[in-house]
């Protein structure tokens, strides 16, 4: 069976990636993603830089640099991880700086592996901005939970949504932490983002690795978001 998206841009979380730290992670969706490539017009992922980026902001933090130059560390982690996830995948052999060099080679290659972009966003939002540049259609957050819940996953009763609108995220994540190192399911810039493009959203456990091929065949997996 074929996969239903064909022009994927994929966040794959530094949580996620980083779950293992003997690179298991990594092997696992190198593997899972030689496996659909083919049928796939187009392929973006942007990866995160989970506790590592953490770490490098908090020490950042610690020595005096502004938010600014935090980001900056944050988003040399991002970079990291995409190059070795390119590097296994063979993919782009550098991992562009600026959405400009990002969409010229998606658009020469329809493959890229890329990490942070700018100041003041997580890579959720650079995943938005790419798939808007690049006419997705579909955005998927590999994330460490299952899905968007109707309240926060720790309050009791919270319950698993399988659907979701974009009004409902925002109403549902609204005064969550946005800060270096501290963007909570997902950046809200991004979701605005999504939104007025019409482009949907699934978010989903992505520790395992069979989640993200379920998605990309469309079965029912944590929780699609539409406009
Ligand atoms: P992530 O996007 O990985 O942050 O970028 P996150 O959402 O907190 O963590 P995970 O990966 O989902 O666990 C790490 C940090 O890098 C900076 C931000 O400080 C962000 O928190 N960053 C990232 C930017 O400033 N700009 C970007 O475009 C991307």
């Amino acid at each position: 069976m074929g996969t239903t998206w064909k022009r994927v841009v994929l966040s794959l979380g530094g949580g996620v990636l980083l779950a293992d730290k003997e690179g298991r992670m990594f092997k696992g969706y190198a593997e899972a993603i030689k496996s659909i490539n083919n049928e796939l017009e187009l392929f973006v992922i942007v990866t995160g830089g989970g506790e590592y980026a953490r770490n490098y902001i908090s020490m950042a933090r610690n020595c005096g640099l502004n938010e600014k130059k935090q980001d900056m560390m944050g988003i040399a982690i991002t970079r990291v991880n995409a190059l070795l996830l390119s590097f296994m995948l063979e993919w782009n052999e550098k991992v562009p700086e600026s959405y400009e060099d990002a969409v010229r080679i998606a658009r020469k290659t329809s493959r890229l592996v890329c990490g942070g972009m700018k100041p003041g966003q997580s890579t959720d939002k650079v995943a938005a901005d790419l798939a808007a540049m690049l006419d997705a259609d579909i955005v998927l957050n590999a994330t460490r939970i299952e899905g968007l819940y109707d309240r926060h996953p720790s309050q009791p009763g919270a319950r698993l949504l399988s659907e979701a609108t974009y009004s409902q995220m925002r109403e549902i994540l609204v005064g969550e932490e946005q800060s270096p190192g501290k963007y909570a399911l997902f950046d809200l810039k991004a979701i605005d983002l999504l939104e007025s493009k019409g482009i949907p959203l699934v978010i989903f456990d992505g520790r395992k690795v069979e989640n993200f091929v379920r998605v990309m065949h469309n079965q029912p997996v944590g929780t699609i978001v539409k406009p």
